[in-house]
């Protein structure tokens, strides 16, 4: 009986202890994931917030145009925008990333 009340004890601590990591577990892209990247190299502030572009620019140039991606214009520096699009309009990176430009155009580009 004693033994059962302690291991609820044990079991309700626990979950004040670790509540709020498990409330934070977050997958990465493997991209990063396999290259070692910890939650603070992008989240130089808690509790985390959005990251911005300066935070990715601190390790990745924006990317070269690739001419022959489908002929699809250069994402990194459209007429739009310049180079000055956020990149988590497109690069998320805790759910499937998304093609902005095609809540108006019909590019045909996968976004990693
Ligand atoms: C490569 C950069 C990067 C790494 C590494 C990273 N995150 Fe994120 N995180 C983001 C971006 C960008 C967002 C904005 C939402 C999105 O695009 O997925 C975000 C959003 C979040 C949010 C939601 C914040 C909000 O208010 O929208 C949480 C919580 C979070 N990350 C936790 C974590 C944890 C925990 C880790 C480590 C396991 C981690 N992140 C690692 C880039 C990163
Ligand atoms: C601490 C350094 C670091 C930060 C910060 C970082 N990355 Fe990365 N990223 C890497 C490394 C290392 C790789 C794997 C090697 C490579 O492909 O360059 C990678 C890979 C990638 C890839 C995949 C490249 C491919 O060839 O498929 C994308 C896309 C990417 N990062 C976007 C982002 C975005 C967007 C952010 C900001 C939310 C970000 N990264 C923040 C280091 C970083
Ligand atoms: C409008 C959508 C969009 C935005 C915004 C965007 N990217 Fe990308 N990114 C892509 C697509 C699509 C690819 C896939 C490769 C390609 O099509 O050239 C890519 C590829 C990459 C790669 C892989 C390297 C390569 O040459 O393929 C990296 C690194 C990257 N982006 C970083 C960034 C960073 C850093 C930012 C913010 C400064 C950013 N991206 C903003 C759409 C975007
Ligand atoms: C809110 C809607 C919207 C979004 C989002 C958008 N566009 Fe456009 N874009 C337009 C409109 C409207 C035009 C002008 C009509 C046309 O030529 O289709 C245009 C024209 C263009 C053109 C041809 C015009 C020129 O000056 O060469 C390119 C290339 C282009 N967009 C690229 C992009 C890229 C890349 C993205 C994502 C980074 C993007 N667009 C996001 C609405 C949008």
């Amino acid at each position: 009986m004693a033994d059962t009340r302690m291991t609820m004890i044990v079991f309700l601590m626990s979950l004040i202890v670790f509540g709020p990591t498990i409330a934070y577990a977050q997958t990465m892209k493997p991209h990063h994931k396999n290259a070692g990247l910890e939650c603070s190299d992008c989240h130089i502030t808690k509790p985390f917030e959005e990251v911005l572009m300066d935070q990715c620019q601190s390790c990745h140039d924006i990317p070269e145009k690739k001419e022959d991606y489908h002929g699809a214009p250069d994402k990194h520096d459209s007429p739009h925008y310049g180079p000055e699009l956020e990149c988590d309009n497109c690069h998320a990176e805790h759910e499937e990333s998304d093609n902005f430009c095609n809540s108006c155009h019909e590019f045909d580009f996968k976004v990693p």
